[in-house]
């Protein structure tokens, strides 16, 4: 039932402790399926850290478990649901915080990834509406600016890097004039084309939020650095590419609201801190290897023609 490569991401990255959660999770899905009086309906689907079972909840309505590996990024994803109340998300019917599951309105898998169109100003307006005041009791990402810098400066110090001072000084100022003081916002914080899908009550509606609370800002930069990769994997040359997203970042802004410069100081910002963490950790796609070597160059330009 399980999917093979959703067994091997997790054994990978959680080790012990992800085969224990493994050999237990029919027996959690079991179990949710007869408590909320559910039917099975078709093969088990994944992302990085949850396994989507596809069933059918009471009078029938289409829905999906959703049962996450047990850790703390995964806490606030329903208090972030919750606060949407199906606005712009799909709606949120049960949960049960210590199984870190999730009952969720089924739309349909196709992703903002596989469109056509412009998908700058659709996913724009829709982090628009998302944007509400935070609940209480979610991290908010202003307590992290600190620390922000703080890396900043060590892996500028001590990683082995092209980046001229120029460059790293605009993300520390960044930190300074918008990160230390955050709105009230919450924040989806994983704002990719893959988390935002087709769905029939509305266009577009998201999935798999973190739950931060914050500058929304974040939000429009995460889905432009992500959308630099995949035009990079798509074979895209460099300038074209940055053309595009330049392109993509005034639709954003245009759509969201949120002032054009505001997304490129964001974006500058966590681009630089992608060419860092890249160097320690590697990319979710690319932990070693040429394709890694590619995409260090990539964020390494992206940070450097923006600064320019
Ligand atoms: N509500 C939903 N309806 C239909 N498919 C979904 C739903 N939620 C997730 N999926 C599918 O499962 C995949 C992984 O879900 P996601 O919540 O993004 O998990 P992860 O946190 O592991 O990335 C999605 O990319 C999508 O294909
Ligand atoms: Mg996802």
């Amino acid at each position: 039932m399980i999917p093979e490569a959703f067994v091997r991401t997790t054994v990978e990255r959680e080790g012990a402790a992800g085969e224990a959660w493994l050999a237990e999770l029919p027996a959690i899905v079991d179990e949710l399926v007869q408590r909320w009086n559910l039917e099975r309906e078709g093969p088990w689907l994944h992302g990085q850290v949850g396994v989507i079972v596809p069933v059918r909840g009471s009078g029938e309505r289409p829905a999906v478990l959703k049962v996450s590996f047990p850790h703390p990024g995964n806490v606030h994803e329903p208090d972030a649901f919750d606060a949407w109340d199906g606005r712009c998300a799909v709606e949120l019917y049960e949960r049960d915080d210590a199984r870190y599951a999730l009952l969720l309105e089924r739309v349909h898998t196709t992703s903002l990834a596989e469109y056509s169109g412009d998908r700058a100003p659709i996913a724009g307006n829709l982090l628009r509406q998302l944007a509400i005041p935070a609940p209480n009791g979610l991290p908010r990402m202003s307590e992290r600016a600190g620390e922000w810098a703080e890396q900043l400066r060590k892996d500028a110090a001590e990683l082995d890097h092209p980046l001229p001072s120029a460059v790293v000084d605009a993300a520390l100022g960044v930190v300074e004039d918008h990160c230390r003081e955050q709105p009230e916002t919450l924040i989806h914080g994983d704002f990719h084309a893959l988390n935002i899908l087709r769905a029939d009550r509305e266009p577009w509606l998201v999935v798999d939020p973190k739950g931060y609370v914050g500058d929304p800002a974040y939000d429009a930069a995460f889905f432009l650095r992500t959308r630099a990769y995949y035009l990079h994997l798509g074979g895209r040359a460099l300038d074209d590419l940055l053309s595009t997203v330049e392109t993509e970042l005034h639709q954003f802004a245009e759509a969201s609201g949120i002032e054009a410069d505001h997304i490129r100081r964001w974006t500058h910002l966590i681009i630089v801190q992608s060419a860092f963490w890249a160097r320690r950790h590697g990319f979710g796609r690319a932990r070693t290897g040429d394709h890694l070597d590619e995409l260090i160059t990539l964020v390494d330009k992206i940070a450097t023609t923006w600064t320019a």
